[in-house]
């Protein structure tokens, strides 16, 4: 946030920090008739004739439960804190990358991995397959973590990973450490049993997600541009196995994300003479500004195109001496666009709607909503990471969703156009809220899961081609 008008002394006067509406919506989704589908959802491809490849099953005993819950925890307790663009923990960072190659020493030796470095803190793995002709996907994480301090109201101490009733407690344990380290753990037990994919495949682990992914992400995209790669899917972060959070949906649904909203965020500023507080004008600049938010967060006729699109004031300034109104009032506001809008129609709906040429409208920045990926029968990605989830939670309703909050997948759009964004962490009332909040955390049994998952999901991904759609289904 910026000090504008310092040379006016300017301090904070008002600091309205309403960002909790956006993280409360932040996990929230839309399921497109979710009812409707639940019906043909677990049937089609799953009753097919599917090639069998999962030669290799995952039993987990008793050394390798320790082994894989010390490594998670040693995970979760180094802070790779992502506080702004400009300031991540690099210490944090280099620690994280040293434990990695001493976590899985069989992935980083393995003649059929080739790793390096990206952006100095990222890691893109290629994993070789031993048919060049079937497209290699990727699977996507991110390391680093939103900060977090136990003065929050955290049970724990949030980079502690402390186990409490059967669960593991930190920032990162669902965003998105779980996902980092399931891959990893999934690929180093593979690799260990003598695994050999067909298809190749990569994974890509970005350090600077939670603040824009550009050192990251988007020097892994291109890097593979680069080597003129196309990918068949990418899978990331985003969706999860929900249970009891949308009302009338009956048990649990995996949602796979197959797009996401885009994200504007807009600084409203209104500059205007300053004056003393005991000779008031009839209008200041902080209630020009006030009037203008109000009337964006107003559900009036003119903004009902809003409704899908989230609106949440994240930073509300004006500085002066208490007895000093302030010439200049700034607000930021962050929207969440909705996949049937533009990040045009959203400005042109803002100037719109504030109506105001004392009020200036400036984008800090944005883009638009991803596009949506498939998933019908024919969906290859999508297919895949429904039959893993079937195989392993055969009551699940299996359904496409758009994601509210923004992933590193973003920037992989040029490389493929079937972009999924889901993991197998199970959310139950109450969960959302963690994400980003106090008290993050997974079950034990849940982040087996996440092994489970990904070891199950890469050996699936071995078939040629996706069976013909049974014809009973309709039958139905
Ligand atoms: C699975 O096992 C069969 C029989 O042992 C073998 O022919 C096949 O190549 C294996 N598939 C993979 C993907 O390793
Ligand atoms: C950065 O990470 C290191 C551990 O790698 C930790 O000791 C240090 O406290 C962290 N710094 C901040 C500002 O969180
Ligand atoms: C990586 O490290 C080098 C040398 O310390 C530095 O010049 C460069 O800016 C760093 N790159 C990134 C993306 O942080
Ligand atoms: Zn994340």
């Amino acid at each position: 946030m910026t000090d504008s008008g310092s040379k006016l002394k300017i301090w904070k006067f008002l600091k309205i920090i309403l960002s909790s509406l956006l993280i409360t919506v932040l996990l929230l989704f839309t399921v497109a008739s979710i009812r409707t589908l639940s019906l043909d959802v677990n049937v089609g491809l799953q009753l097919a004739h599917w090639e069998k490849t999962n030669n290799i099953s995952l039993v987990i005993d008793h050394h390798q439960r320790e082994e894989l819950l010390a490594n998670f925890k040693e995970a979760i307790r180094i802070p790779t804190v992502s506080f702004s663009e400009t300031e991540i923990n690099t210490t944090a960072l280099l620690e994280f990358d040293r434990f990695l190659r001493k976590a899985f020493p069989t992935v980083f030796s393995s003649s059929l991995v080739h790793h390096e470095l990206v952006g100095n803190y990222s890691h893109l793995f290629r994993v070789q397959g031993s048919q060049p002709d079937l497209v290699p996907y990727l699977l996507l994480a991110h390391i680093d973590v939103v900060p977090a301090t136990e003065s929050d109201g955290w049970e724990a101490p949030p980079f502690s990973a402390k186990e409490m009733d059967g669960f593991i407690y930190g920032r990162g344990t669902i965003d998105d450490k779980g996902s980092v380290m399931g891959i990893l753990q999934a690929l180093e037990y593979l690799l260990i049993k003598g695994y050999a994919p067909r298809r190749g495949f990569y994974i890509g682990l970005g350090h600077d997600e939670e603040v824009s992914g550009l050192n990251g992400a988007k020097n892994i995209v291109r890097i593979l541009k680069q080597n003129g790669v196309q990918l068949a899917f990418v899978l990331d972060e985003g969706l999860a196995v929900i249970d009891g959070i949308i009302s009338g949906l009956d048990g649990p649904a995996a949602l796979i994300g197959v797009s996401e909203k885009g994200s504007a965020t807009v600084k409203l500023t209104v500059s205007m003479l300053p004056g003393h507080a005991s000779m008031p004008p009839r209008e200041t600049s902080i209630g020009i500004l006030a009037a203008a938010v109000k009337r964006l967060l107003e559900r009036q006729e003119n903004t009902n195109a809003f409704v899908r699109t989230t609106t949440a004031v994240t930073m509300f300034n004006a500085g002066v001496k208490v007895n000093v109104i302030p010439s200049l009032a700034e607000a930021h506001v962050n929207l969440r666009i909705h996949s049937a809008q533009s990040l045009q129609e959203v400005l042109d709906l803002i100037h719109a709607t504030v109506a105001d040429q004392r009020v200036k409208i400036e984008l800090v920045e944005g883009f638009d909503p991803l596009p949506v990926s498939s998933a019908d029968e024919k969906s290859f990605g999508y297919q895949i990471i429904k039959k893993t989830v079937l195989d392993m939670f055969p009551t699940v309703t299996v359904a496409p969703g758009i994601c509210v909050g923004n992933t590193d997948s973003r920037h992989f759009k040029d490389l493929t156009s079937n972009i999924y964004r889901f993991a197998p962490a199970w959310f139950k009332p109450g969960d959302p809220q963690r994400f980003h909040g106090i008290n993050e955390r997974i079950s034990k049994k849940n982040y087996e899961e996440f092994v489970v998952f990904f070891f199950n999901l890469i050996q699936n991904c071995d078939i040629q081609k996706l069976p013909e759609p049974h014809s009973s289904v309709h039958e139905l």
